[in-house]
């Protein structure tokens, strides 16, 4: 049994990832934003054991301070950051909505790099911990196509954070790597995306129960193949 920390856990690939990580037996802190408006979340752990639910809103630096203390000195083996916002509708150059990037980069890019300050001394703990974040193929300089201003280079600057991360921690028991989960059906991915949550999260799971520290710093795709930066 390891102890598992996901933060975004509320929908999504967070909460098809804190479902099977519980049904495997292991123990998951749950993080959501907002822990009274997380049905599904509170419906999942209600049936479970091994789930125990914790606020965390990755765009409030106090929030993610207050988690550090309510969640203690324990031990954590795999800290997953999913939580992340699109950026809204508003991403052409000529449509842009500022005080959005603004918030954004607070949410995918600021918060993780503060979440993984926070709990850096339970990965160590763990004396093999693994510190995956969420990222995105739009992030890459390989995707192909222009606009999406605010979600892209928000998750392009977390996937340096990774990088820099897994530099600053390379004598520290922690393997860092950032993760491009798939085209996903979920509330961000919409119905035509290509693969379920079920598969983005297995996928997931299985990478980080494959990585060692010679791993870290890497971009995976869902599936396992390394992502181009
Ligand atoms: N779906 C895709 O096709 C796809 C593709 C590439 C990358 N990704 C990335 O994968 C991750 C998960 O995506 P998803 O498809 O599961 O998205 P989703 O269904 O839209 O869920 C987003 C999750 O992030 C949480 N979240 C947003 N802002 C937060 C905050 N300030 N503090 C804490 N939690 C917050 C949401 O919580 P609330 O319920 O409180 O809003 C929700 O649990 C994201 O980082 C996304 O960028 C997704």
């Amino acid at each position: 049994m390891s102890k598992v920390m996901i933060v975004g856990a509320s929908r999504g690939i967070g909460l098809e990832l804190t479902k099977q990580y519980a049904e495997a037996g292991d123990h998951v802190i749950a993080c959501a934003r907002d822990t009274a408006a997380a049905e599904k979340l509170d419906t999942l752990a209600k049936g479970s054991d091994h789930i125990t639910i914790k606020q965390l809103d990755i765009g409030d630096p106090k929030s993610i301070e207050e988690a550090r203390s309510n969640i203690g000195d324990s031990l954590i083996d795999t800290l997953i950051i999913v939580a992340g916002t699109t950026g809204g509708q508003h991403q052409t150059l000529d449509d842009l909505d500022i005080e959005e990037w603004h918030n954004t980069l607070n949410i995918n890019t600021i918060g993780p790099a503060l979440v993984a300050r926070a709990f850096k001394s339970n990965l160590i703990e763990s004396g093999n911990g693994n510190l995956m974040i969420l990222s995105s193929q739009l992030g890459a300089s390989t995707w192909p196509m222009g606009g999406m201003y605010i979600y892209s280079t928000t998750k392009a600057a977390v996937g340096k954070i990774g990088k820099i991360l897994s530099l600053d921690w390379a004598g520290d028991p922690i393997t860092v790597s950032v993760m491009h989960p798939g085209w996903v059906q979920t509330d961000m991915g919409g119905p035509q995306a290509e693969i379920t949550s079920e598969e983005s999260a297995s996928g997931i799971r299985k990478v980080i129960a494959g990585l060692t520290k010679e791993d870290s710093g890497n971009f995976y795709k869902w599936n396992g193949d390394i992502h181009p930066w």
